[in-house]
């Protein structure tokens, strides 16, 4: 189409910049306005941006969904996507992003512990090489912080930087105590945001081997997690952009928050126990809880008090998760069923809509200085539309993951049945349709 200038009809009560083009079309449903659903219209441009918001708007074409409900497209702050090293069977990002599509998540932030590790520039480049034009949606990449990156080369190629305080997979050596505050440092200069997986490796107790998931909860007790952040929170320099990932208790959550700093919580933490019937595919860094603990974290999620939802999508292969107990790999994937378990939860009466796009949405895009997560004029129209009564079980079958299994088998989903990036359609009636036209994000921070 011919990007051709025209203005908002002067009948339209509608809020339109002078400076924004006129829609060319309209996108009509029921969307939150001052936290409640409303009937809303939201006019976007041909070159996918959102020039009106508001009623009656005038416009060649308009696609009207009627009762379902717009949404932004969520951004998960915390996903393994493999690539490179692999296995590309379990996972790789042309796959990865996908699954993002088809859960409606329109941005991932992709953690360095691939093989290799995102350590220096050139294995940021050589990532960056396998997402443009390869991915369905857009991809921001971590680099690692230890003691041999080269952090000042990642400050000016990566969109954000993670600190593994403990073993997990593809981290062996997690830095000592001692050299915590001078890596905290490092990454306040680089003046990137930073992600800490914070559990304290001295506190674990893995003999004799953790043969359950209670043996693995109390291997790596939420002790072990509450001493690393209190040992963060007291070293992290004022000026560090700071965010904890999968916190996995109340009381942690509540201390970060005092602090200050941001931080996420991930669907198996809100959703499983350590009571899981799902044996090794449940073993997870830092592992499932208690059903007590899991109730609490859920209830301070429910009141707003956590700000960001995010999936620590972290498959392996089910051949390496269905073995003993002790040799099976920590993580699950969780990508496209995160925003679809808590869409559901939605429905059912149990968390406020409004509450899931701040945490799912809005939040994590600020933390990562990107300017989307609402339904905003200017914002790229990047959008969901979500039927609420098209509820389905859950069941791997029905995935897009190479690995070909979930934890949530059985649970209920409400899948997005539309999901638009820059105003194009890339899934419909639940089926990606797109084309591989991703780039990579960085942090577009005020001066
Ligand atoms: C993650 C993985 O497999 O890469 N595993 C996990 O249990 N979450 C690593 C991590 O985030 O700890
Ligand atoms: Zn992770």
């Amino acid at each position: 189409m011919v990007p051709v200038p025209r203005r908002v009809s002067a009948r339209s009560r509608a809020s339109a910049s002078p400076e924004l083009p006129g829609p060319d079309w309209v996108l009509a449903g029921r969307g939150l306005v001052d936290g409640h659903l409303q009937p809303i219209e939201i006019g976007i441009s041909d070159d996918g941006t959102i020039v009106a918001l508001g009623r009656d708007l005038h416009a060649p074409e308009r696609h009207d969904v009627g009762e379902s409900v717009v949404l932004p497209s969520a951004t998960d702050l915390h996903v393994h996507f493999r690539d490179p090293g692999g296995p590309a069977d379990v996972e790789n990002f042309a796959a990865g992003t996908i699954e993002a599509a088809l859960g409606g998540v329109g941005l991932v932030a992709d953690m360095p512990n691939t093989r290799p590790a995102v350590t220096d520039a050139s294995r940021l480049e050589e990532k960056r090489a396998r997402v443009t034009g390869r991915t369905a949606v857009d991809v921001l990449l971590y680099g690692a912080l230890t003691a041999t990156s080269r952090v000042d080369q990642l400050a000016m190629a990566a969109g954000a930087l993670k600190l593994y305080l403990s073993p997990t997979t593809g981290v062996e050596r997690p830095p000592t105590r001692a050299e915590i505050p001078g890596l905290l440092q490092r990454a306040a200069a680089s003046g990137l945001p930073l992600t800490v997986h914070a559990e304290d490796p001295a506190q674990f107790v893995l003999e004799p081997p953790p043969t359950s998931l209670s043996d693995w909860d109390r291997a790596r007790p939420w002790t072990a997690e509450a001493a690393a952040v209190e040992e963060v929170i007291a070293a992290a320099p004022r000026e560090l952009r700071l965010h904890f990932a999968h916190v996995t208790s109340a009381r942690i959550a509540e201390r970060i928050a005092k602090a200050g700093h941001s931080f996420e919580a991930s669907p198996h933490h809100l959703l499983l126990s350590r009571a899981s019937k799902v044996g090794p595919r449940a073993k997870v860094n830092p592992p499932l809880r208690s059903e007590g603990e899991r109730a609490h974290l859920w209830e301070l999620f429910a009141l707003g008090g956590i700000p960001c939802l995010a999936s620590d999508h972290a498959p392996h292969a089910a051949s390496a998760k269905d073995v003993a107990f002790p040799l099976a790999p920590s993580g699950m994937p969780n990508v496209e069923t995160m925003l679809p378990l808590l869409l559901a939860k939605v429905r059912a009466g149990e968390l406020d809509l409004a509450r899931l796009t701040a945490a799912a949405m809005d939040r994590p895009s600020r933390w990562i200085g990107q300017p989307r997560g609402r339904i905003a004029l200017g914002h790229r129209a990047d959008l969901l539309v979500v039927d609420f009564r098209s509820r389905r079980k859950i069941t791997a079958g029905d995935l897009h993951a190479p690995c070909g299994w979930t934890a949530f088998e059985g649970y209920e989903g409400i899948f997005p049945r539309e999901h638009y990036r820059a105003g194009e359609r890339i899934v419909l009636a639940g089926e990606y349709i797109g084309t591989p036209t991703g780039v990579v994000r960085r942090p577009e921070f005020a001066a």
